[in-house]
């Protein structure tokens, strides 16, 4: 400590020379001469995403896509759990902004109130990717594309069946509905796809509808409610598997017979959802597919080579009935 108060005044200037080369240095690694970024000493581009959580079988899924994709495609990944909170999600990318990362991708918790640090990004030149979930910021230039499933869509295809299998009922079919977290893209479009398919059978009637977070015990413990309020429920409907399955221990514990008493349809098919169809508890399943890890890692190559990419790129899916499920579930791997 001594010998430092005593530095002579020219190698205190080295020392503060040395320590701004250095600090310039670090910097530049995050960026390079290739536009929207550049490279770690390594070669290495980096990744700074931000995931809604791991509230679902189907995250889990996704999140384990996105490791391994990034492994394969030698990037560099900084990850963070935001633990399904939008400030917790916007602290992570501007922490990602700081660390001067090559390319920021992330699943929006919620659509809205994206604008500010999405431009925070655009003026640091980092390109940003939105995955699974997209925004609804009317400045389309704030990201490069947006890369997952058409919720919509599933919702529709989710109805769709339900439609078709009570083209014969006489009477109300009484409906109750598992959302996912409020303000999530795959909560509003699911109901809006499902809701409009089913406006061409005036006898289904959704006569519940409340949020179950994405999770087990949301799911269960909004199904138990839904089963205390109304004598009669005909359909179920939950935004995704999870919910489906807490559901299912609800509906049990009521004396009622999943698949039977009350027809299940759920989104994702992740492989318990799977086997839930499989062995009849649940009816239909419209297909989620988790695994955007390959795709986002080209995508986050693409956009850091200067390259242009589309500004939407869909996920292909599909639907699952119960003999579907069965032949599908020996090679599910999620
Ligand atoms: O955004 C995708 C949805 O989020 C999945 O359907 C659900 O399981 C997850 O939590």
């Amino acid at each position: 400590m001594g010998k430092m108060r005593t530095q002579s005044a020219p190698w205190r200037a080295a020392a503060v020379l040395a320590s701004v080369l250095l600090v310039g240095g670090v910097a530049a690694c995050g960026n390079s001469d290739t536009g929207g970024g550049g490279t770690t000493d390594d070669g290495k581009i980096t990744m700074g995403f931000s995931q809604v959580g791991a509230e679902s079988g189907w995250r889990t899924a996704n999140t384990t896509s996105i490791k391994e994709a990034a492994a394969a495609a030698g990037i560099e990944l900084k990850f963070d759990d935001a633990q399904q909170k939008q400030e917790n999600q916007i602290k992570a990318i501007r922490n990602y902004i700081q660390q001067k990362v090559d390319v920021i991708a992330f699943s929006p918790v919620v659509e809205s109130g994206w604008d500010t640090v999405l431009k925070e990004a655009k003026d640091a030149d980092i390109p940003v990717i939105l995955t699974d979930r997209s925004v609804d910021s009317a400045d389309k230039s704030l990201y490069k594309t947006f890369l997952g499933s058409d919720f919509v869509k599933e919702g529709r295809l989710a109805g769709e069946w339900l439609v078709e299998q009570k083209k014969t009922a006489s009477g109300p079919v009484n409906i109750v509905e598992l959302q996912g977290n409020t303000g999530a893209a795959p909560a509003n479009d699911r109901k809006k796809g499902f809701g409009e398919a089913i406006a061409a059978n005036p006898n289904l009637k959704i006569i519940a509808s409340q949020p179950g977070d994405f999770t087990r015990a949301g799911g269960k413990q909004v199904m138990e409610q839904f089963l205390k309020a109304n004598k009669k429920i005909d359909v179920l409907f939950a935004h995704n598997d999870d919910m489906g399955l807490g559901a299912l221990e609800a509906i049990n514990a009521a004396g009622k017979v999943p698949g039977k008493d009350i027809t299940i349809i759920t989104v994702d098919a992740v492989k318990d959802g799977m086997q839930a169809l499989a062995d009849g508890k649940f009816n239909f399943i419209a297909e989620c597919s988790p695994l955007l890890g390959p795709q986002l890692m080209d995508l986050a190559k693409k956009v850091h080579a200067g390259e242009e990419v589309p500004p939407r790129i869909e996920t292909e899916e599909t639907t699952f009935t119960t003999e579907q499920a069965k032949e599908a579930l020996p090679n599910r791997k999620y």
